[in-house]
């Protein structure tokens, strides 16, 4: 975890927030290579649930929700860890989380803590207008569940998918970007018949295993975790949990709840009318019933919805913690080198001229930039500082897949030498072939 920790730092992936300050402990902020990274692994999912998938659609909601959603959701109520007071060293912690120094009797009885940040909305702080920052992403779907059906005409099943920030406010952050309170979601609620749930959970479990191979998460570095019934959240009737191998241990990843008709019920009027089946949470205040009708029998039902639900940074630690290797070369030196799959690369290609400032190598390789970046790949870099040895080097640390030398053969023949991240080969290419070649790579 050190070395990762160094690497995001050294590089500008991921920084402390307001470092200068002494930081604020669970809060991180993406650098300049972080942001390419997270955006490049947020679109990855966006494509495979909403461009892959015509019945998923997508929705980007405020965070700053009204407190009867997360009443009727069971969040008000039930969203709390236990947490005790060391009386000597006046820290506080996560009852199952208390430190070896600190003795039992110095330690208070635990009691509930609201994981939910409250804040003031308006400008009058008397405390009876507030909102909260959402805990998940989830409630806005379910909440918006009929604006989407009635402006989409969705029938089931039909999904529902958002990336966004979410807040906890946790007792105690830890494992660098792993537990932390300011955090992105990508979360899908995906809503089907009541009867064919357990069919379409099994599915997204596999389909959620795929796509994390696909990122560079291999399945030797996971392991499915079956949530006991007493641990399950309080809308869950199964959850599995995709645990990663971490560097600090076997973690959570990913987990694919089946939240039954429990939000939508919960959020529904009269709900008495309809045949729901879980343990809904009167409701005095909607205005709304968000049900569907049934296609074949004309009934209106309340969906089971399959829910898999993965954190940004939890997939980018898993990511980069894949990626980071430590190679040997043959004259006796070492190298860094992160093998992030291309299509999540921070930079996409670095063009290289061989001597710093010279007017015709820089303008040939700026030409190659501006059509390079026309692809819309990602990134492309024009590194002008002249040492190409440095240059390989940064870009096998920050996983950039290929570097393209330009130099002075380049002026008369118009090729380039390319170099291969991984094997390090080295071969010369004609300059108009190379938004092929780079295309190639990247999308493979
Ligand atoms: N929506 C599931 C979670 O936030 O844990």
């Amino acid at each position: 975890m050190e070395d990762l920790v160094s690497l995001c730092k050294r590089r500008g992936f991921i920084f402390q927030s307001g470092e200068i300050y002494g930081g604020l402990q669970g809060m991180y902020d993406f650098g300049p290579l972080g942001v390419e990274l997270k955006n490049n692994l947020k679109h990855s999912w966006w494509s495979s649930m909403i461009y892959e998938n015509d019945n998923i659609e997508g929705l980007d909601a405020a965070i700053l929700t009204n407190p009867s959603i997360l009443k009727q959701s069971g969040h008000e109520d039930t969203f709390s860890d236990p947490m005790v007071d060391c009386k000597s060293c006046n820290l506080r912690f996560r009852a199952d989380q208390v430190p070896e120094h600190c003795k039992e009797e110095d330690l208070t009885e635990p009691r509930q803590f609201n994981l939910m940040f409250k804040t003031n909305v308006g400008p009058i702080d008397d405390g009876t207008s507030f909102g909260y920052l959402r805990p998940e992403t989830a409630q806005s779907i379910f909440t918006n569940f009929k604006n989407i059906v009635d402006s989409t005409s969705k029938s089931l099943p039909f999904g529902i998918a958002q990336i966004g920030k979410a807040f906890r406010n946790e007792i105690t952050p830890r494992n660098f970007i792993f537990r932390v309170r300011e955090f992105e979601q990508m979360e899908l609620e995906f809503f089907v018949k009541p009867g064919t749930d357990e069919k379409w959970h099994e599915s997204w479990v596999q389909k959620r295993l795929d796509w994390w191979v696909q990122q560079g998460v291999p399945m030797e570095s996971i392991e499915l975790y079956e949530v006991p019934k007493d641990e399950l959240a309080h809308y869950s009737k199964r959850t599995v949990d995709v645990m990663y191998k971490f560097p600090h241990g076997l973690e959570e990843l990913e987990g694919i709840a089946n939240r039954t008709d429990f939000d939508l019920g919960s959020h529904t009027k009269n709900q008495e009318d309809l045949n729901i089946t879980a343990k809904v949470i009167e409701n005095k205040s909607s205005n709304s019933r968000l049900a569907i009708q049934d296609n074949e029998s004309k009934k209106w039902l309340v969906p089971y919805v399959i829910e898999p639900s993965a954190g940004v940074e939890r997939g980018i630690l898993a990511i980069i913690n894949e990626a980071y290797n430590v190679e040997q070369l043959k004259d006796g030196k070492e190298r860094t080198v992160l093998k992030l799959r291309p299509h999540l690369s921070p930079v996409k290609a670095a063009v290289i001229p061989l001597k710093k400032n010279n007017e015709d190598l820089v303008k040939l390789a700026a030409n190659l930039k501006t059509k390079l970046q026309k692809l819309n790949l990602g990134r492309i870099v024009l590194e002008n500082s002249g040492n190409i040895g440095k240059g390989y080097r940064r870009h096998d640390e920050i996983g950039t897949p290929m570097c393209i030398t330009i130099d002075f053969e380049s002026l008369e023949d118009n090729s380039a030498t390319v170099r291969d991240r991984d094997t390090m080969e080295q071969k010369r290419i004609q300059i108009e072939d190379l938004p092929a070649y780079l295309m190639q790579i990247i999308n493979d």
